[in-house]
């Protein structure tokens, strides 16, 4: 082989085997991290509970540290309230299945991989991956085992309340 042959020999193969880490390099980085912090193996898609508050309604902090998530009525229509912005956090309201006059207000992010948990008419449910929880909280089927944190909450009037600060 004579030089010029090996030099372009050379030459192209340096070029062959740079190009795909070239364009490698200039491809934007894939994202594998599930932007909304749900499990990646969770089978259904997170179905967070609906923001269901009233529109007009006040929702800043009130003197007493409660903050209104929505009406009675909402409650009684939709048969929860729940926000994901929350001042205090994600929250979910629903009435005592034992007991009617009262209300039970808890996190309504999944103790085990952060889903939002759905209410089902005597329990909180997450649909990622099957957890079910007591409507006090308390982690009845896995995989989740950690109860979800509870708020104070009261009803004042037609407004469903709950402790922000
Ligand atoms: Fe896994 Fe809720 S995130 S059961």
């Amino acid at each position: 082989m004579k030089r010029r042959e090996f030099v372009n020999f050379v030459g192209l193969g340096c070029i062959a085997t740079s190009l795909p880490v070239a364009i490698a390099a200039c491809t934007p980085a894939e994202t594998t991290a599930d932007s909304t912090a749900d499990s990646p193996d969770a089978a259904p898609a997170d179905v967070p509970a609906a923001d269901v508050t009233a529109e007009s309604m006040d929702s800043s902090v009130r003197e007493d540290g409660f903050a209104a998530l929505g009406t009675v009525s909402e409650l009684d229509s939709a048969g929860f309230l729940a926000s994901q912005t929350f001042v205090a956090g994600p929250v979910i309201v629903v009435r005592d299945p034992a007991n009617a006059e009262d209300i039970v207000a808890l996190n309504s992010i999944c103790t085990h991989k952060g889903c939002s948990v759905d209410w089902a008419d005597t329990e909180f449910t997450c649909a990622c991956h099957g957890s079910t929880f007591s409507v006090d909280g308390t982690a009845t089927n896995g995989p989740a085992t950690e109860p979800l944190s509870s708020y104070e909450a009261k009803i004042d009037g037609d407004w469903v309340l709950v402790k922000a600060v």
